[in-house]
């Protein structure tokens, strides 16, 4: 076939230009097929992503079930009285309910939540109320409000006839007016017993308006990213501060009310940003992950725990000879996902509305686990899950640092094991992921594939408040991925970690995605993981500078795939440096078809630049037609940029 130079430019830049590359692609000799998975989407409850964020459930504490009962609740009054009892029911699973003595024939009584951070109203919008009550004794009836900050009416609906066995009642009303925090007030007009065990608040625009549903603004986000996998539910949060509170995922299945709920391991741990009433309630469980994956086109990544708490906190361990449950739950867990309905876990499915199989391909042994106790416990999964589903990939750890002895004792025994998958975390700084755009150029190809499960660039230090999403930080990591784009025959998976923020309950920084309770917006690291996401290819082509992989020189960083279904060359190329460049593309054995040669450029000429609430595309690809007389593309300082070019 014809050597081809495609001689192209942008124009885009007028600074003065620095570093010039001629890069050939070798078009004609893929040297692998881009697993489909490549760019995923790893999901934690921290930060309130769950409750409070992802989980459209406006009500904090719908259960009582917080530590403190009263957490998030208030008790209010107007022309009326009464009493608020919490009762205990004993038993294991949600047993509380508060106990209403209303007395107020001619006013009011009752309860107030403050949501989570506040509820967001939007105007005009529909919102599902449901209350699980019983009257005890009286007349009560039943008014729900929805207040503004300032207390002003937005929204308001009755039930007259509250059920007098335990029942849900429901009722809707449409708001008259916005609030970023309003608050949901109940109260009893009438006097009597009643008594509550849930109170709840959806929106009814979810994610598919599905009841119980997600934020719909937050999932679109994720679905526009078109992501190869979702790893759930994360994350320290798999392994618990201890065993007690570790993720459990039979715990999260069936009726929701039946979900128990507990405390989120990230409630206290850090002391700069301690978040008490931080609890999962579990409406947001496995079988609605699973589901999501399905919405977004993601293979299902779920990571169970491994017998291990959080080796950061308590570090318990199960006994070895008390393993078998643990073992257990991830068997139950494959026939919950894939096995037919006339099985235990696959009619559980059935009856949670998906009789079909979720196809699950791919399952997590512990999340970010090291040393011996955790090589030992491993075995035991490897070995039962090699024998009864080696059709299953298992992705395992190799801790929480990319190196030290922890790490190579830890590849050493994987390795020797011929697993299938090897999870690597990196949380550093930016100079870090520039330096470390070649780490993989020389991994072993024959020994397990890699899954770089976790990673971001801290602008100041790891788990540090002051770590700002800014675009030195997505720099580097764009320019850090065209090294695992590279070596896209090793690397089968990646994502950036952690995925969602409240901007006022977060515990820990940079996050890809962050909200308020209406708005939501995609960081510049967020753009960064879409475009490689949006233009992943299907096969790895060598890309090559005066002979040599471009992988720092002159601050340049390049890969390219090719797109054999959309028959287009993309070539990724990240300038590091505060100069522009330019590159001449060399297409060796293909020739350019008709149609447009495009760049999308995504660029910030300061460094600390971020993206906000109040201007969420601050920073935001840009595309241009390339025009096809010129010799070179021009390459803007401090750009991440993908070129396609549509071929024969
Ligand atoms: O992404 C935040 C935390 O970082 C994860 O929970 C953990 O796996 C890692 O240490």
């Amino acid at each position: 076939m014809k050597t081809i130079v495609a001689i192209l430019t942008a124009c885009l830049i007028s600074t003065t230009v620095q570093a010039q590359k001629k890069l050939t692609v070798v078009t004609n000799q893929p040297v692998a097929e881009i697993s489909p998975t490549m760019w995923g989407i790893f999901f934690e409850d921290i930060n309130f992503g769950a409750d409070g964020g992802l989980y459209a459930e406006m009500v904090k504490n719908r259960s009582f079930q917080f530590e403190l009962p009263m957490t998030g609740w208030k008790e209010i009054k107007k022309d009326g009285n009464g009493k608020i009892l919490i009762q205990n029911t004993g038993g294991n699973r949600n047993t509380r309910y508060a106990q209403l003595t209303v007395n107020a024939p001619a006013g009011r009584y009752g309860l107030t939540n403050e949501g989570f951070r506040g509820m967001g109203f939007h105007k005009g919008e529909t919102y599902r109320f449901a209350i699980v009550a019983k009257k005890a004794s009286g007349n009560a009836k039943l008014r729900v409000e929805a207040v503004n900050s300032a207390g002003a009416k937005i929204g308001e609906a009755t039930i007259d006839q509250l059920p007098a066995e335990w029942n849900t009642a429901t009722v809707s009303f449409t708001t008259t007016d916005s609030a970023m925090k309003g608050r949901l007030n109940v109260w009893f007009e009438g006097t009597g017993s009643v008594e509550v065990t849930r109170v709840s608040l959806f929106p009814a625009k979810t994610w598919k308006n599905r009841p119980n549903g997600m934020r719909p603004d937050l999932v679109q986000l994720l679905a526009d990213m078109k992501p190869g996998f979702l790893r759930f539910p994360g994350g320290c949060i798999v392994e618990g501060r201890d065993l007690t509170n570790r993720y459990q995922w039979k715990e999260t299945v069936g009726p929701v009310d039946d979900r128990k709920t507990i405390v989120n391991r990230w409630n206290m741990e850090f002391r700069h940003k301690p978040t008490p009433d931080y609890y999962q309630s579990f409406g947001l469980g496995f079988f609605e992950y699973f589901q999501l994956s399905e919405d977004i086109g993601a293979e299902p990544l779920p990571i169970l725990n491994c017998g291990m708490a959080c080796q950061f906190n308590s570090g318990e361990v199960v006994a070895m000879n008390e393993m078998d449950p643990y073992v257990q739950d991830a068997l139950d867990l494959i026939e919950f996902a894939n096995a037919p309905v006339t099985t235990k876990w696959g009619k559980l499915r059935a009856d949670m509305g998906h009789p079909a199989p979720f196809n699950l391909k791919y399952i997590g042994i512990g999340n970010e686990q090291w040393d011996e106790q955790y090589i030992e416990r491993y075995k035991l999964f490897h070995a039962v899950l090699k024998q009864k589903h080696p059709e299953i990939k298992i992705i395992s750890s190799v801790g929480p640092s990319p190196e030290g002895k922890l790490f190579d004792y830890a590849w050493k025994e994987l390795r020797a094991l011929n697993t299938d998958i090897v999870d690597e975390h990196y949380y550093a700084s930016p100079d870090w992921f520039l330096k470390n755009a070649s780490r993989y150029d020389n991994y072993d190809r024959k020994g397990p594939k890699i899954f770089a499960g976790e990673y971001a660039a801290q602008s100041k230090a790891i788990a540090s408040a002051e770590n700002r999403n800014n675009w030195q930080c997505a720099l580097s990591e764009a320019a850090f991925m065209t090294g695992l784009e590279r070596n896209a025959d090793v690397i089968t998976m990646a994502s950036y970690a952690p995925l969602f923020a409240h901007v006022d309950a977060w515990q820990w920084t940079p996050d890809l995605i962050w909200f308020d309770n209406l708005r939501s917006y995609g960081t510049p690291n967020y753009y960064v993981q879409k475009l490689f996401a949006l233009n992943r290819g299907t096969h790895l082509l060598s890309v090559l500078s005066e002979g040599a992989v471009l992988n720092g020189k002159d601050s340049l960083y390049a890969s390219a795939v090719l797109d054999k279904k959309g028959k287009v060359v993309i070539i990724k190329v990240v300038n590091a440096a505060a100069s522009a460049a330019t590159v001449a593309l060399d297409l060796k054995g293909a020739k350019m078809a008709k149609g447009e040669a495009q760049i999308e450029t995504l660029a910030a000429s300061d460094k600390q630049a971020v993206n906000s609430l109040d201007s969420p595309t601050a920073i935001a690809p840009s595309k241009q037609i390339i025009r096809s007389k010129d010799k070179t593309i021009a390459i803007a300082p401090m750009s991440l940029n993908v070129i396609t070019i549509p071929i024969q």
